[in-house]
């Protein structure tokens, strides 16, 4: 049935729906009219996270707990039920963590990839959102950045997204009625409005904001500012931060693409095009918090480039999406969550 705002109604199987993207992603597609399927591991998310979405969207969300290497459940559930499109969240994040468990990196992110998109060509279901990263314009691309750079990486987990963007461009080779989006994200932040629905890593966060958000919840004692000798206005690394909730839009945007496009592949950044430094985040955040925030500066860290933002604007012309909370607006959502969340998501 035709949805006035976002075009053809689906049935669409999230990949990886309750972790921090896919989760915010799911609303959205609800409200858009969307029927939505999520199949999740939880290795990296919290079952908790169902019961609050299922809140904010009023409604059941059908979720399947299970791996997707695992091609046997994966059929099953192609065989089961109706799928019109697959937005492929899932797979591991951490960039430091994969450079001391490569094998498992490729191992898992590939691996699924393998699966899924077999299921998907077996059961006739040919529309495809995979998500992607900036981390795949490499170490020496100029700012900003556009689609048709050349693709690199500098670690095994970047490697698994250029991999997989090659791998699904062969597919869409093969066979050219697929419908495929390459979602390359700069760096996700913020919140749900509602503050029960945020990121949550495992461990000591690697990223920017979730560091700064528990330095302000009093669970980590400071900031340490990776460097503040690179070639920018104060010395401290630019980056494209863009709120979850736009970065969510942008998929449903994508999905709504899809139905229109005749291109087989189709490479859209997600970003807002302005480079924020480290203390801007940072003095932000504490607008936020209303106090200001413990921080050391510490030698650089390994494999950090000076500049990294989007040239949006192919997602903005060819989606009709504009990226448009403002850094404020992302620390004060980021801030909700976790103030009302210290620990994170409960067990139980
Ligand atoms: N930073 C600090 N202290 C911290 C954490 C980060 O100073 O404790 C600085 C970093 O040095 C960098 C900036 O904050 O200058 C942003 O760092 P993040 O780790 O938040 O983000 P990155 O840009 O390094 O990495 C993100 C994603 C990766 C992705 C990469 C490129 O987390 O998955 O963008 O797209 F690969």
């Amino acid at each position: 049935m035709p949805d006035a705002a976002y075009g053809v109604r689906m049935r669409v199987l999230v990949s990886g729906g309750a972790g921090f993207i896919g989760s915010h992603t799911v609303i959205q597609l609800i409200a858009a009219g969307h029927d939505v399927l999520i199949v999740d591991n939880f290795a990296n998310a919290k079952p908790t996270v169902i019961g609050r979405l299922e809140s904010i969207i009023g409604g059941h969300l059908q979720v399947h707990a299970f791996d997707l290497r695992d091609a046997d459940q994966t059929e099953r559930l192609f065989a089961h039920e109706r799928i019109d499109a697959v937005i492929h969240f899932a797979g591991h994040k951490a960039v430091g963590q994969s450079i001391k468990q490569p094998l498992a990196y490729y191992e898992n992110n590939l691996g699924s990839t393998f699966v899924l998109v077999a299921a998907m060509a077996r059961h006739g279901v040919s529309k495809l959102v995979f998500s992607s990263s900036a981390t795949v314009y490499g170490a020496n691309a100029t700012v900003p950045m556009k689609e048709d750079f050349p693709t690199s990486a500098t670690n095994p987990y970047g490697w698994t997204k250029v991999m997989i963007e090659q791998i699904l461009c062969d597919v869409a080779v093969a066979q050219p009625s697929w419908r495929i989006a390459l979602m390359r994200y700069f760096n996700p932040v913020g919140a749900h409005a509602s503050g029960t629905i945020g990121e949550d890593p495992s461990g000591v966060p690697n990223n920017l904001l979730p560091y700064i958000c528990q330095v302000a919840v009093g669970r980590l004692e400071k900031l340490r500012i990776f460097g503040d000798d690179y070639d920018t206005p104060d010395g401290t690394p630019l980056r494209d931060y863009i709120h979850v909730e736009d970065l969510a839009a942008g998929h449903v945007a994508a999905l709504a693409r899809l139905t229109s496009t005749d291109r087989a592949v189709s490479t859209w950044n997600l970003g807002t095009g302005t480079g924020t430094s480290v203390f801007n985040m940072l003095h932000a955040f504490e607008r936020a918090v209303g106090r200001e925030l413990p921080y050391e500066v510490v030698g650089r860290r390994t494999g950090d480039i000076a500049a990294s933002y989007a040239d949006p604007g192919r997602a903005n012309a060819e989606l009709g999406w504009t990226a448009t909370r403002t850094i404020d607006d992302m620390c004060v959502d980021a801030w909700r969550w976790q103030s009302q969340n210290p620990n994170g998501y409960p067990d139980a």
